[in-house]
């Protein structure tokens, strides 16, 4: 195992010596994201602080408007990502339609990412994140973007939070990195994450209950309080699955009348966090079947998520299924 404290270029690096036949195309692909991300965690420490500069003059001297964080991440990402020339095609939440690149014309991958999540969390600074998730080109069509998410090459998040953490998956194990803002690189901190069996949390929004579609489901969320489980909720996907990956539990985002087919979207936040989920050892289910095993339809497309330790899953199957 990595020795803790290893910086996230040399693992990636090692990690692709250990198969002889890579190219060091999906380690440029990690690097662009990283770097672009790095970015993005600056713009997100600075963002209390732009009206303020602002009006000293400091920050917009060369006369730019202020940009909403999500669209400045959003084009972070499209930047770094097309300049590393190892995606064929990207697509974002902030983006209608998927762009296929000129300069990646010999990418192997594809991504599709959600470049700021939790962005309702900025004004009232509390964590927010990155995810994205990256599979195999095969066709170099759109219908690239439909395949499952067990196929994912790589999978991960960047939470920006007290400490600002990147965690990924190759499909061997979960590692996470913590940024050591002294010299800007991410250090192995959290290797081979793996996920309790059982935690003592729920993490869904209660104030929706009355309109929740699945019978059974406030049963459940009942069974769990006379267990003595406590609840925690941050409305940032991406801080309540990191928190939901380290303590166990669960994490749930269901149909609801007005969203009938829940609110998180397959490609860009439902099916990267259970494929990190499903390698730290929890489950990641629509209630319906594994998230892992839905061939998308459309870019944007949502679906209810349950996603969490395997205790919680099972029991919660027991009431919904
Ligand atoms: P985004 O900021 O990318 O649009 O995502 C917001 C999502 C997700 O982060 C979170 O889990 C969920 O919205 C919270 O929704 P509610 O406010 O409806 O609970
Ligand atoms: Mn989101
Ligand atoms: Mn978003």
């Amino acid at each position: 195992m990595a020795q803790i404290g290893t910086d996230l270029n040399r693992f990636i690096l090692e990690e692709e010596r250990k198969y002889p036949q890579a190219t060091g195309s999906l380690s440029l692909a990690l690097t662009a994201i990283e770097t672009a991300t790095k970015i993005i965690g600056s713009h997100i420490r600075q963002a209390g602080l732009v009206d303020i500069l602002g009006k000293t003059g400091k920050l917009n001297v060369q006369g730019e408007e202020v940009q909403k964080l999500d669209e400045l991440a959003n084009e972070i990402m499209i930047e770094h990502l097309l300049d590393s020339g190892e995606f064929f095609a990207l697509s974002s939440e902030e983006m209608e339609e998927p762009i296929f690149s000129e300069k990646g014309k010999n990418g192997k991958y594809i991504i599709s990412f959600d470049p700021l999540d939790g962005s309702s969390n900025i004004d009232v600074n509390v964590s927010i994140g990155t995810i994205f998730s990256i599979h195999k080109k095969v066709t170099g069509t759109i219908e690239d973007f439909f395949q499952e998410g067990y196929k994912q090459v790589a999978a991960g998040y960047i939470v920006y939070g007290s400490s600002t953490m990147l965690v990924y998956s190759t499909g061997k194990g979960v590692n996470g990195f913590t940024l050591d803002p002294s010299v800007g690189m991410f250090l192995l901190s959290h290797p081979n994450m793996k996920m309790p069996e059982k935690g003592k949390i729920y993490s869904i929004n209660e104030a929706n209950a009355k309109k929740w579609i699945d019978d059974g489901l406030v049963d459940f969320v009942e069974s769990l309080k006379e267990k003595g489980y406590t609840s925690r909720y941050i409305g940032s996907m991406v801080a309540d699955v990191h928190r939901t990956l380290i303590k166990g539990g669960i994490f749930a985002y269901p149909a609801d009348k007005k969203n009938t087919n829940g609110k998180l979207r397959l490609l860009y936040e439902a099916s990267p966090m259970a494929f990190l989920i499903t390698q730290a050892g929890g489950l990641a289910t629509t209630g319906k079947e594994e998230i892992l095993n839905i061939k998308a339809k459309s870019i944007h497309q949502r679906v209810p998520v349950f996603l969490g330790s395997k205790t919680e899953i099972q029991e919660l199957l027991s009431y919904i299924a």
